[in-house]
């Protein structure tokens, strides 16, 4: 969908089109039909049995023991999500329930999908008291997928005590308290390991877990009224939930439920990015040879390995939570939150060198796992995987907020700040120099995903409650966490400081993400000696290098470096031009419009970075040229059409097109860099530019040319990269 909005308040200068953020997909819907509900009860229990209570008609209900067997139990154990059942129960093992009998004489075949479809007596009709309420004994092993909501953790914090509360974020060490249906509740400690722990420290957004010194604890505790709901908890260590491990439920508020134990305390070590202790920081390296790409939130993103000094992508078959929370724990994250697959958060582009992933979860790495080699045919970036990953509550988000937008995902960017009397207020930031950069770290810190602009003037928003400009001279590298680590300036200094001239940000839970074709650069290059009765239009658009003014037209010709540029939308969002149709470009000369003043930078360098060719910028006009498989074209150049290119999409600018090249009428012969930057600007919103340079080496013998190495910007090894860049030099000392 598209809004528009007019930059200019007397004259419709230029009409901003933006997309409206679309919400983050939901993890798959739960059905809407209202099924029956069932769940295990009762005192003692575990996880895996318990009384058995329907939910029928708005009432909680039991079910009556006679006529009882293990075949009821097992249609009861698959509804409950264990692949069977090992016994059942009878008088009330479990406790008597309450309310309804709501089946009585229950016969069921032991195939049956649902205990309403077996044999009874109907709904509410019995002759039994509670004392006769059944149970069952499930077999402890999960349907694949099942989600249990019944017995369910909602969640975990820890609660650090008294002594310790000052401490900054995160919070790495406390008691475990759980929330249930009814509160917040602690895990009585017996039989308690560093497993568990494990599992705790995991799901709080924590790598590893330490020891903790218990009777610094004890003394404190103690003297505490403690609620257990819990105990007998014994993970593995590789489970993602301390829901998955087994458990037993004592009752709430039972005084006699931890006889001999306390509350469960852990500790945790956070990963460097969390991390407050800057030399212990440099001690905790994170992988090298992982990464995550084209999240929109930290600790999220497609999966990426590094293999012979080059990128690749992990294929989802087998993909799942215990693989996804090895990356995860091996980036400094905790455990993982979801294992996505279908490439849900983009594709990726170059070589896919996993899959059947299949971690155990103690590997310190995904290369630790076993896993298969992908021949050409087994897998397509389409089915790319990512992970979401458990992070640590830092509260960044309470020291931000934005005001005055007509969504939620926009407004004047406002930060908490103290003033001279040590008071907190909140104040705008000054809008000059603000730019797509800051306003990704704003975003980001907003928990809104990637930033879609970075205002400079915000008065066409609501200004009823504006605040005052507390914060000026922002300048972000863009991968803050938040704008705090940014440089600012140390007293707000502002021209204009009225707040129509406040930063606003607009978010998107989306991004494009656009890629150059690095090897169909190396595989098109050629060089061209153009007559110059052939280039007058070039000359009018500015595709040739200054030297050409001074020929002496219309003879002579220039010599072109000419290669096909195909620029795909890998990201999630349609890359569409940032300034609407208004002010787009006619360009008489080559007939159609330009909706981008600069796209793409085509440079030259030589050893040491410095352009020999005269850089060129060119303005494109973007449509799409073609699209992968299922996917459907949708903008186009040719009469005035909409501009832009679809995700899953390319723009082929082939490379006989006109001004689809380098002048390099001046260069001598040598060895060099040839670089094609994408959106140099940030002028439109992508959710990576780390991979929007596209670099080759370049050998030019003074009549032909010759590219190597042609790769987008964040496809090689840091080492690698340092190799590529000595390349020119390295080859001119061995020439001289
Ligand atoms: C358990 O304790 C909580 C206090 O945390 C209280 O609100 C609740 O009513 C108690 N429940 C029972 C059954 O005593
Ligand atoms: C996968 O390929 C690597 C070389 O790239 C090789 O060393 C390894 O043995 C292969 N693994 C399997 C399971 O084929
Ligand atoms: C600080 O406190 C004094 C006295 O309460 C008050 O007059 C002054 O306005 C305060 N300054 C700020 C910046 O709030
Ligand atoms: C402005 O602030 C007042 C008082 O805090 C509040 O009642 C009012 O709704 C605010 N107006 C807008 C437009 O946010
Ligand atoms: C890039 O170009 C090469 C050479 O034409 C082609 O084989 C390859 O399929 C292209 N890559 C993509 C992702 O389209
Ligand atoms: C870079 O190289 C060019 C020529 O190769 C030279 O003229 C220039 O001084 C060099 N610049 C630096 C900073 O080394």
């Amino acid at each position: 969908k598209l809004v528009a909005f007019c930059v200019h308040i007397k004259k419709c200068l230029f009409l901003v089109y933006l997309s409206t953020p679309t919400p983050s997909p939901s993890p798959s819907p739960q059905p809407q039909t209202e099924k029956l509900k069932v769940r295990l009860a009762g005192y003692p229990r575990k996880h895996n049995e318990g009384r058995i209570e329907l939910f029928y008609k708005g009432e909680w209900g039991t079910i009556c023991d006679d006529d009882f067997s293990l075949a009821n139990a097992n249609v009861l154990c698959r509804q409950l999500g264990f692949v069977s059942a090992t016994g059942w129960t009878h008088s009330a093992k479990y406790g008597k329930g309450q309310g309804k009998i709501w089946l009585d004489n229950v016969q069921c075949g032991g195939g049956e999908k649902s205990i309403e479809l077996c044999k009874s007596r109907g709904w509410g009709n019995s002759d039994c008291t509670h004392d006769e309420d059944a149970g069952v004994v499930c077999k402890d092993e999960r349907i694949p997928g099942f989600v249990d909501s019944n017995n369910k953790i909602e969640e975990v914090r820890l609660r650090p005590v008294v002594a310790m509360a000052k401490k900054k974020m995160p919070i790495t060490e406390g008691v475990v308290e759980v929330k249930y249906k009814d509160g917040w509740a602690q895990i009585c400690d017996i039989g308690w390991t560093i497993k568990n722990t494990r599992v705790v420290c995991g799901m709080l957004g924590f790598p590893h877990e330490r020891k903790v010194n218990k009777n610094f604890y004890k003394l404190y505790l103690e003297r505490q009224k403690n609620y257990f709901h819990i105990h007998s908890v014994a993970c593995l260590g590789t489970e993602v939930h301390l829901a998955a491990c087994p458990l037993e439920f004592s009752k709430p508020n039972a005084t006699s439920a931890c006889t001999g134990g306390m509350p469960a305390v852990v500790s945790c070590m956070p990963g460097p990015l969390f991390m407050q202790n800057s030399g212990l920081k440099k001690k905790l390296k994170i992988s090298s040879n992982v990464r995550l790409k084209g999240g929109s939130r930290v600790g999220e993103g497609r999966v990426e390995v590094l293999k012979d000094n080059e990128w690749g992508t992990v294929c989802d078959d087998r993909w799942n939570l215990q693989s996804a929370s090895v990356v995860c724990r091996e980036l400094g994250f905790g455990s993982a939150k979801e294992a996505l697959t279908g490439g849900r958060l983009g594709q990726g582009m170059g070589p896919i060198y996993m899959n059947e992933v299949k971690c155990v979860g103690q590997e310190r790495s995904i290369w630790n796992c076993p896993f298969k080699n992908i021949t050409m045919e087994d897998c397509q970036h389409m089915e790319d995987a990512a992970v979401r990953c458990n992070i640590p509550y830092m509260g960044l988000e309470n020291t931000i907020r934005i005001t005055g937008g007509r969504t939620r995902y926009e407004g004047r960017v406002e930060v908490l700040s103290l003033d001279s009397n040590g008071t907190q207020s909140w104040g705008l930031i000054c809008g000059e120099s603000w730019t797509t950069k800051e306003a990704m770290v704003a975003c980001r810190q907003l928990g809104l995903g990637y930033a879609n602009q970075g205002l400079q003037e915000t008065w066409y928003w609501d200004s009823s409650n504006v605040t005052e400009m507390v914060m000026s001279g922002v300048k972000c590298t863009g991968s803050e966490m938040s704008l705090s680590q940014c440089q600012h300036h140390k007293t707000v200094s502002c021209q204009k400081a009225a707040a129509k001239f406040a930063a606003g940000v607009i978010c998107s839970e989306t991004a494009s993400d656009l890629v150059l074709n690095a090897s169909l650069v190396q595989q098109t290059v050629y060089i061209e000696d153009r007559p110059l009765h052939m280039l007058y239009c070039a000359a009018e658009e500015d595709c040739l290098s200054k030297s050409a003014a001074k020929a002496n037209w219309p003879y002579g010709h220039r010599r072109l470096l000419r290669f096909s540029s195909q620029i795909h939308n890998i990201g999630r969002a349609d890359f569409k031009p940032k300034a609407g149709r208004h002010s787009w470009v006619w360009h008489a000369c080559h007939g159609h419009y330009h909706s981008m003043d600069i796209f793409t930078h085509y440079d030259l360098l030589n050893a040491n970075g410095t352009k020999v060719a005269e850089g060129h910028k060119a303005s494109f006009c973007l449509e799409d040229t073609d699209c992968q498989e299922g996917v459907s074209k949708r903008y186009e150049c040719a009469n005035f059409g909409d501009q832009g290119i679809t995700v899953g999409c390319w723009d082929l600018y082939r490379h006989d097109i006109d001004c689809q090249w380098i002048d390099i009428t001046d260069v001598k012969p040598g060895n060099y860099i040839l670089q094609v930057v994408i959106n140099p600007n940030y002028e439109v919103a992508e959710s990576d530019f780390t991979n929007n340079a596209m670099k080759c080496n370049c050998k030019y013998d003074g009549h032909r040319i010759w590219l190597h190495n042609c790769h987008i910007g964040d496809a090689f090894s840091e080492e690698a990269e340092r190799r590529f860049e000595k390349y020119p030099g390295q080859l001119n000392n061995r020439i001289s």
